[in-house]
Parts: C-alpha cells; structure tokens; sequence
C-alpha cells in the first residue's frame, strides 16, 4: 500500500457578487491511500471542465442539483485516466468523463455518471468535455429539441446566438448555419472573437455586444426578425432579440452568464414581445437527455469529420489555477470550450 499527494481545489466561501478567487476558494494537499475497496478504481484526472454554471452551484438555492457545500472539493466534470482498478469493468490506462472535481486524484465506484470514452490518435481526451461533452450536446440538443430548428430551418431561418464564440454557443451557431442552412448571427464580446465567427466558423454576421450601437446594427443584421434566439448571456443582449423576435419565433433560454454574478438579478424588460408575436421562451438542463447522448455524439462526430463543426480551446495548466481560470471565463478571456490541464497520461502502471 502507498500515499499519493492529491492537490485539491475546495470551496471556501460563497460570493454574493463576483468571485474573489482568494476567498472563494482553498487549496489543500491531502494523502490519499492507494488501496482500494471491492470495486473501487483509482482515476488521475487530466483535464478539468470549467462552466459558467459552477457560479450556481456554489449558491445555497434551490437548483437543478445541490450547492457545493463549503470546504468540499469544488464539483467540475472532468476527463481522468484510470490507473489502479479493482473493477471488472475496467483496466489501467481506460480514459473515463467523470464528475469528480478539482483535484489530481480520486477513488471512485463505478456508477451512470462515470462514462468510458473511446480515445483516437490525433483525438485529445479533452475534446469530450467540450464540442463531444457537455456543452456540445447542450448546444445539440438546445438547438434541435428546444429550437426545434428542423420545423423552420434554412436560408429563410434567421437564428441569432449569443456568447457564440464560448464552447457552447459556437457549437449552436454552426449546427444552425451548417447542418440546417440558417442564416446565422453571431454574438461575442470583442472584434477579435467576431472575426473567428465569420472567418473560422462561417456565420453570416458577427456583432460586438460591447459597441454602443449594438441595437442598431442588430436591427440591421436582422431584416427579417429572428426566427430563433439561442441565448448563454441573457440581460441586454436577451431584451434586444425580444424586441427583434418574430411572429411564433423561439428563444432557447440555455444560459444567462451575465446575470450570473448579481446578488439580485434583473428580468426581461421587453418580455411582453412574447405575447404580441405568440412567441416562446424555453429552457432545458442537458442532462435531461441522457439517454440520446450516443445518438448526439455519433451525429457531431460526422459533423466534425465533414468540416461542419470545428472547435477551439482555451486551456490553463493546473489544478492550482482553476479559481483563476474560473473568473477569466467570466471576463470572456476563453475562445470555446474553457479546460484546464492537470496531468498528462501515464504510459505504464507506477503503483
Ligand atoms: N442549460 C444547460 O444545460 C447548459 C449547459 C452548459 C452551459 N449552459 C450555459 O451556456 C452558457 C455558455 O456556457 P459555456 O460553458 O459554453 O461558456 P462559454 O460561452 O465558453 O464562456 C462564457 C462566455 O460568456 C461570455 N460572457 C461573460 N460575461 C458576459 C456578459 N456579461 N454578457 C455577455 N456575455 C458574457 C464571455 O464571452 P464574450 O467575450 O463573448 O463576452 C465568455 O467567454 C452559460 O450561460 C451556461 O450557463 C447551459
């Protein structure tokens, strides 16, 4: 039997407003026995996901899944390496997507929520925490079930997206421009993102959110009114598509980052434009569609090998650094899907 250090990430207090990474947030170094119980694997994580969502669960409300409770390992999905196993189920060097939080180790009992992966060459593990993880089905989903963009689809379809240049909403705004063939407006918080949209991802349109005439160069980039609205951003840029949404259109209500750090958030103020064009706001939690993730991830993975989907990362390296890297993503410092990396894979057994 040996000790393993195992740098963890816990949280420390809970913010009222924004993140004080040195408050917020405690490191700690524990040993970690590395016997394992009937069943038990022992997983070194690689990469850890970081979401906006993590602002919510640090807050003690009711929510879709319980609050971190302070001084526990902050919750975050991660991807880890299998290195020691006494389940049948798995083997050293098996790559897994986990939810076990921001440390270098972990025991775990193999449960729904450990998914095996299956790994290429040229393929980064890290690929199935962003465009084939979580917040690529989200946008999957969001847009297909939620948008239910296949009713309206095609030149005629004008679909805007916000925070489109973040790992969830590019991934939105391709599928809408091309798997669907919708006329897609992007939205992102700086020139250089808007370049990426319309160069790198083929959008249509591109808009700062920060310029002071955003409203007006909206209203021009949207002629025809918007048929769907997938909103990550909520606040401003959610009150201007209410006052551009067309008659019956859809708002697919998948985040509202920027009112994620209120201790008081403020609603829609144009919200009455649902009535007068018998439009629909929806939301959705991706984990409600569990059971079509195979389905999902075989669909964007054709769509990755026939160029209609690409993906970029913004990776810190660290377990140390993730409070950091959690407020940057915040600030908008990411392009896709924000990761850090703890560890790379071991090639052989050290245990
Ligand atoms: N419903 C679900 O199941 C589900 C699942 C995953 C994610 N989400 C939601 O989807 C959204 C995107 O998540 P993600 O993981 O893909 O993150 P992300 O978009 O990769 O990163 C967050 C981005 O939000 C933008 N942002 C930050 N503050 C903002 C503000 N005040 N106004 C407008 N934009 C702001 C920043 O980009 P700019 O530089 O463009 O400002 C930043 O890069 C979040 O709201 C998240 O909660 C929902």
């Amino acid at each position: 039997m040996g000790f393993i250090q195992n740098t963890q990430v816990v949280l420390a207090s809970r913010p009222v407003t924004d993140i004080d990474p040195k408050t917020t947030f405690r490191k700690q170094t524990v040993s970690l026995s590395d016997e394992l119980g009937p069943n038990e694997v022992l997983v070194k994580v690689l990469f850890v996901s970081l979401d906006p969502a993590m602002r919510g669960w640090m807050r003690d409300v009711r929510s879709y899944i319980r609050p971190v409770r302070i001084d526990e390992v902050m919750r975050s999905s991660d991807v880890a390496q299998v290195i020691k196993s006494n389940s049948p189920d798995y083997k050293f060097g098996d790559i897994v997507r986990v939810t076990c939080g921001w440390q270098e180790y972990a025991i775990l009992t193999p449960s729904e929520d450990m998914v095996k992966i299956k790994t290429f060459p040229g393929v980064s593990p890290s690929t199935y925490l962003g465009v084939l993880g979580p917040t690529g089905l989200t946008a999957y989903f969001g847009i297909t079930d939620i948008g239910e963009i296949a009713k309206k689809g095609g030149p005629n379809c004008t679909v805007v997206v916000s925070g489109a240049a973040g790992a969830t909403g590019s991934v939105a705004a391709q599928i809408a421009k091309h798997v669907y063939g919708c006329r897609v407006i992007g939205i992102a918080g700086s020139d250089d993102k808007c370049d990426y949209l319309t160069k790198e991802l083929g959008l249509d349109v591109a808009l700062n959110y920060k310029s002071k005439t955003f409203f007006k160069e909206l209203c021009v980039a949207t002629p025809k009114l918007i048929d769907i609205f997938y909103d990550n951003t909520g606040g401003d840029i959610l009150d201007g598509c209410l006052r551009r949404i067309a008659f019956k259109g859809r708002i697919v209500v998948c985040g509202a980052i920027s009112t994620y750090n209120e201790a008081v958030p403020k609603g829609p103020a144009y919200y009455s434009a649902l009535i007068t064009q018998r439009a629909r706001m929806e939301g959705f939690i991706v984990f409600d569609y569990a059971k079509q993730y195979g389905k999902a991830i075989e669909d964007m993975s054709k769509w990755i090998k026939e160029g209609k989907l690409k993906s970029r990362e913004t990776i810190v390296h660290g377990i140390e650094n993730a409070p950091d890297a959690l407020v940057k993503l915040f600030n908008g410092d990411n392009t896709g899907k924000m990761l850090v990396k703890v560890a790379d894979e071991e090639t052989r057994s050290m245990l």
